[in-house]
Parts: C-alpha cells; sequence; structure tokens
C-alpha cells in the first residue's frame, strides 16, 4: 500500500510545508495545517471494491492517511467501529432512521484513539520519540497506549479533576502525567513549557497535522458502512472540533475521488450549557469563537474554553447547513440510563448530549422524524463510573 500524501497545507492562508519534516501550526499565520493528497492517483490505487480486502481497522483508507511506511504505523486496531441502527431509541424520541456510531469500541474505549494513532506513527516516521500533550481526558490514555506500543515516551498533562480512569490509563501505560489545577487550556501551558525544556513534540489537537486524520476516518467509514450514502444529519459532542472538522475532510476528500456524490450532511455541534464557545460564535455569526469563561460540565471530553480550529468547525456547520446547540448537564446521565436500557449501549456523557440534542432538534422541527439521523458516541460510558454512583 502506498500513501499520496503529497504536502501540508494551511487551512486559512494557504501557505504549504513538506510533510516530511517536523511542523505543527502555520508559520505564517499560526493556524491549522492539513494534510494534502494526490487524490486523483489514491482513487485509481484504491478503489470501494479492494476496501473488502482491507484490515477492518482505519489504515485500510491507507491511501489517504499520512503515513508513508506501512512499518512505521502503531495500531490496536481503532476505527471501523459499529455502526447500528438505534430502533428503539427511536421510537422513545419519535423518528424513524437513527443510527448511532459506537467509538466506545476503539482500543482505550473512545474515539481519541484513531487521532493518535495517527500522530504518534506519523511522529515516529519522522524521527520524534518524546512527546506531550496536554488532554481533557480521553486523548490522554490513548496518547500513551500508543508511546508505549512505538516504545517511545509520552508526557500528559491533565486537569486535576479529569475522570480516574483517563488518569490510570496514563499510569498504568507507563505516561509521565502531570495533574493541572485548572483547565485544558492551562494544562496546554503547562505542557508547552515541558516540551520547551525536554524537547518534546507537542501533539496538541489541531496543533500538529495528523491526528485530525485519524478522526476523519470515522467520515470514511460512515460513508462506506452506510452504503456510499451519507445520512442527512451527524451530531457530534464538540469540545476542540477535530472529530466534526475531520469528517468534513473525509467528505470533501471522498467527493474528489468520486466515492460519494454531492449531498452531504447537515452538521450539528452539540456543546454543554456550561462550555458553548462554538454555539454562541455560530448563532453570533462570528468567524472565530471567543474564549469560554469558567467552563463547567460533567462531560470532561466537550469541556473546552478554546478550539484553535475554530473557524474550521464554525465553515463545517455553516456550508452543511447544519447547527450548533446546547444541553444541560442535568439531562446527560438520564439518557445514559435511557440508551442503556433501551439499546443495551452504555454511552459516554459526552454521547449522552447528542442524544439529548437530537430530543432538541426533533422537538423544535429542525429535524424532520423520518429523517436519516446519526450520532456519533465518542467513547464508553465506562470511563465515567464517578458519575453514576
Ligand atoms: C468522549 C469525548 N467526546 C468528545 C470529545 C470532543 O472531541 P473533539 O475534540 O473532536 O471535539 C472528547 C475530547 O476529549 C471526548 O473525550
Ligand atoms: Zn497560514
Amino acid at each position: 500500500m502506498k500513501s499520496y500524501l503529497t504536502h501540508l497545507e494551511c487551512t486559512y492562508c494557504h501557505a504549504t510545508y513538506s510533510a516530511d519534516e517536523r511542523h505543527r501550526t502555520c508559520s505564517e499565520c499560526n493556524k491549522v495545517l492539513y494534510p494534502r493528497y494526490d487524490l486523483a492517483a489514491a482513487s485509481k490505487a484504491l478503489t470501494k471494491d479492494m476496501l473488502r480486502d482491507r484490515p477492518s481497522n482505519m489504515w485500510r483508507y491507507f491511501e489517504v492517511m499520512p503515513v508513508r511506511d506501512e512499518a512505521n504505523v502503531i495500531t490496536l486496531g481503532e476505527g471501523f467501529t459499529p455502526i447500528f441502527k438505534a430502533e428503539r431509541l427511536a421510537k422513545e424520541m419519535g423518528c424513524t432512521s437513527l443510527y448511532i456510531k459506537d467509538e466506545g469500541l476503539n482500543p482505550t474505549a473512545s474515539f481519541k484513539a484513531r487521532g493518535l494513532s495517527a500522530a504518534i506513527s506519523k511522529a515516529k516516521e519522522l524521527g520524534i520519540t518524546k512527546i506531550t500533550m496536554p488532554s481533557a481526558g480521553n486523548a490522554a490514555g490513548a496518547m500513551t497506549a500508543y508511546t508505549a506500543k512505538g516504545g517511545m515516551e509520552g508526557y500528559v498533562f491533565m486537569p486535576r479533576d479529569a475522570p480516574k480512569a483517563n488518569q490510570v490509563e496514563v499510569d498504568i501505560t507507563g505516561g509521565h502525567l502531570t495533574l493541572v489545577d485548572g483547565l485544558i487550556n492551562d494544562a496546554g501551558r503547562e505542557s508547552r513549557e515541558k516540551a520547551a525544556e525536554l524537547d518534546l513534540f507537542d501533539v496538541s489537537t489541531l496543533q500538529e497535522p495528523y491526528r485530525v486524520e485519524g478522526k476523519k476516518t470515522m467520515g470514511y467509514e460512515i460513508a462506506e458502512q452506510m452504503g456510499w450514502t451519507l445520512p442527512d444529519a451527524i451530531l457530534y459532542p464538540t469540545g476542540g472540533g477535530t472529530g466534526i472538522v475531520g469528517m468534513w475532510k473525509a467528505f470533501q476528500e471522498m467527493e474528489e475521488m468520486g466515492w460519494i456524490d454531492g449531498k452531504r450532511p447537515k452538521m450539528f455541534c452539540v456543546q454543554a450549557e456550561g462550555c458553548a464557545p462554538i454555539v454562541r460564535a455560530f448563532h453570533e455569526g462570528a468567524e472565530f469563537a471567543e474564549p469560554w469563561e469558567n467552563a463547567d460540565t460533567i462531560a470532561a471530553g466537550i469541556r473546552v474554553p478554546a478550539a484553535i480550529g475554530d473557524y474550521l468547525i464554525l465553515q463545517a456547520l455553516r456550508e452543511s447547513g447544519g447547527g450548533a446547540l446546547t444541553v444541560s448537564d442535568d439531562q446527560l446521565v438520564p439518557y445514559m440510563r435511557t440508551v442503556a436500557t433501551l439499546e443495551g449501549m452504555f454511552i459516554c456523557p459526552e454521547g449522552a448530549a447528542t442524544v439529548a440534542a437530537l430530543n432538541r432538534l426533533l422537538a423544535d422541527g429542525v429535524l424532520q422524524p423520518d429523517e436519516k439521523i446519526l450520532i456519533l458516541n465518542t467513547g464508553s460510558g465506562l470511563k465515567y463510573l464517578e458519575l453514576l454512583s
């Protein structure tokens, strides 16, 4: 298999960079860099039919993944998670065609495995051995799982009140864990300081170009698993937004490769009432989101007060004809229970936020009962036991 990666491109000023050197953000404007591919050649080398013989993990799309040498791929089997038709939940919610993609079935029990498998594999290819990162929680355990598997060193900076499971995951995989008094942006500051001190490579989301490539595979899978016809709407619990912009990138790439037509889903960003910078910016018509003061929610993964990819999230929401809405924390545990009792799935509070959002969107008539709707359960509820005791 061969990757058709060509270069990195700034998503804001379009400056280009080599994909065979270490880069983080654009050195002209400090915005997000995306890997770009020769998609015409990739679509000749990899056809939809050939996917049948590929491994059932996210590296099945190798031609449009950023690692050049297969030997550098560090995998724990991430991706190709199932999409379940949620018939009993649909009935309860008053709609007919509801699907849940269960990212809790990934290694380290969240979709963060995808981004970190891609980023740590590419880091290995670029000769990097020591990695650092701030994390709201799930990304931390994923990062140190992949650095462990790759024989590399991982440093993590996490809010002191991040879920216990995430702290334990870092410890058990031999990562260096620092608990920080504050939120993910405070953790980010400490991570940058440590990076400078110990020459560590910082893989903060969207501040290096490759985590998004792992997350975009959710978009490829949704198309492939749903027979190359995308749903009418996708609801996504948004923190840094890498998942939502990654899926949007995947849809654009697949359209260029002729794998799907131009009909894209309406993308909906779901945030918590106590931390909703993207929702606020969306409704104000702003290009960027102002940082959210005193961010507070029990859904740790979406407690992200400022996102470097804010403009990319907002673009995806607007181009797709979708929207942005908040849900309250007191709805989350009840919806975790609802989904568990009706569908047998123990979803995370971030996933439950999308169910609460679905309820609102149907009630408000923004979504119609017969539309094909897909919600992302981004992680396993087993990582949040303290919420249920
Ligand atoms: C379970 C869960 N859901 C959603 C998110 C938000 O992800 P993103 O940064 O892609 O918006 C996170 C991030 O930590 C998470 O852990
Ligand atoms: Zn730029």
